[in-house]
């Protein structure tokens, strides 16, 4: 039972890890490009901004600079500021001349390090084209930044123009993009902790669902289990899905037959080993008598003997029909049909059982509304069935009684009606009459020769041919038994 529900629960490991790597897969996937068309929105706005503010500076600083006011550098530097705070990132203005050459610079006022006179012409291949008079769009680069991480910064451009002198200078723009990409990284991660949050809770809760599945399957596995060991009583009580619930309740049915099955079989082979004691114990006796009574008279041996001799017939009949049911019940019993004439199946029955009715004075008749009627069967066997209930109707029917056998067709069978004002069975019994072994009173059924497997043998043979066979009584009055065998195609 442990290796079942250890089997199990790997099983759900494994489904669950599946699950595990099937939905983190698609989260990465989904998260990287949605990150992906995120930063370049961004990024894309970013340099349209930069670029705006590039025209925007050239404008407002190209007088002061033409004019050489050497305030021009508070102007830029609270420009950048401006840009800094509303932009929530580091900005730098630079001026340069017609020639490339840094005249001004936002960032030099603070720290001594500038780039004050130097020509960025080589540096920047974008500031030429400027100063020819080029439409520059804004650059992002990572450039080095200290140890060995990279910095992300964004140039913007813009040609400082003048009414009549033209192109005089040229405004770059460089904002650090660190920001952005703190945003970047923050919107990557969450996105990751959800997604993470996600999957595993899809997880838990596919867990959690499996167990409904698992537990009833548990549950069957150790009743089957325990059936295969030989407790043939187990039952399940399953809740939850439909298809469980009808699973659980095949279960049961089935382990309900088997267990039916097994009492059934027990108490044949105990009713059987009770059967076949009787006429035993009954010889036992008779022969330990002959041994050691000291009798002279024959007579009284041959009384003993036929006794003894009547005791073999018994047994005999008992075995007899015991094997005829067991290979029955094997099929290996060959049912070797043929054309049958009902008319002619009942006479040739009633031959044997004529004889004994006369002794009784009971009346046997018999009627025939369809002369013509052919069943597809094995006579021999068919002929067993009609003497059985035929014998039993005459062995329970007191003298001067009457028996009376009527064929007629039905819907597309033969029927064989069998009736008698005999002593009738009662109503609790009619269903167990079937039954192997089982008599209404053993004493008078064994007094008569019954071995009470008739009714169960002939019950076999009509199933056999497809047919039916139903029984309806009354105590005291009289039983009918009918027997309906399809009718040959
Ligand atoms: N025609 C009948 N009238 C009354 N009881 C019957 C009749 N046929 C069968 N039975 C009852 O059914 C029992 C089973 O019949 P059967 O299997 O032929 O066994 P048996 O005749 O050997 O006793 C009989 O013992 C008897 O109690
Ligand atoms: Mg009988």
């Amino acid at each position: 039972m442990q290796t079942n529900r250890r089997i199990f629960s790997t099983l759900r490991w494994k489904i669950a890890l599946a699950y595990l790597v099937v939905i983190g897969l698609g989260f990465l996937i989904i998260n990287i490009s949605i990150m992906e068309i995120f930063e370049k929105d961004m990024i894309k706005s970013k340099k349209l901004a930069m670029q705006k503010y590039a025209i925007e500076v050239a404008q407002q600083i190209s007088n002061m600079y033409s004019e050489g006011d050497p305030d021009i550098i508070f102007e830029i530097q609270e420009i950048a500021d401006d840009i800094a705070q509303k932009e929530g990132e580091f900005t730098r203005i630079l001026i340069l001349n017609n020639k490339g050459v840094v005249d001004y610079d936002s960032y030099n006022v603070i720290g001594p390090e500038g780039l004050l006179k130097r020509n960025l012409i080589e540096d920047i291949p974008e500031i030429k084209e400027v100063l020819e008079g080029h439409q520059i769009d804004a650059k992002d680069i990572y450039i080095p930044g200290d140890s060995n991480s990279f910095k992300r910064v964004m140039y913007a451009y813009a040609p400082i123009t003048h009414d009549e002198e033209g192109i005089i200078g040229a405004v770059i723009i460089s904002t650090s993009l660190s920001s952005t990409e703190k945003l970047l990284s923050r919107t990557r991660n969450m996105l990751n902790l959800y997604s993470a949050i996600i999957s595993i809770s899809i997880i838990i809760i596919s867990f959690i669902i499996s167990s409904f599945i698992t537990k009833p399957l548990n549950e069957l596995t150790q009743g089957i289990q325990k059936m295969s060991q030989g407790h043939l009583d187990q039952r399940v009580n399953i809740t939850g899905s439909k298809e469980l619930r009808q699973l659980g309740q095949a279960f049961n049915i089935m382990s309900e037959k088997l267990e039916n099955l097994d009492k059934a079989r027990n108490e044949f082979v105990s009713n059987a080993s009770h059967e076949l004691k009787t006429p035993l114990s009954s010889m036992k006796i008779l022969t330990e008598s002959l041994l050691h009574m000291d009798i002279d008279d024959p007579a009284i041996y041959n009384e003993f003997l036929t006794d003894i001799d009547n005791e073999i017939d018994r047994l005999n009949a008992i075995i007899t029909d015991l094997l005829s049911l067991v290979h029955m019940d094997d099929g290996d019993i060959y049912i070797q049909k043929d054309e049958v004439v009902v008319k002619d199946l009942i006479l040739k029955s009633i031959k044997g059982v004529q004889i004994l009715a006369e002794k009784r004075d009971i009346e046997l008749t018999t009627t025939f509304s369809d002369e013509e009627l052919v069943v597809d069967g094995d006579e021999m066997k068919l002929q067993q069935v009609i003497i059985n209930i035929v014998d039993n109707a005459i062995k329970y029917t007191p003298d001067g009684g009457k028996v009376w056998i009527e064929v007629y067709k039905g819907l597309d069978s033969a029927i064989i009606k069998v009736t008698d004002t005999g002593i009738g069975i009662p109503k609790e019994d009619i269903q167990k009459i079937f039954d192997r072994f089982f008599r209404v009173d053993k004493a008078r059924s064994r007094s008569t020769g019954g071995t009470g497997l008739g009714l169960s043998i002939a019950h076999k043979i009509v199933l056999l041919h497809d047919g039916n066979i139903h029984v309806t009584s009354k105590e005291g009055k009289g039983t009918t038994f009918y027997i309906e065998l399809p009718l040959k195609a």
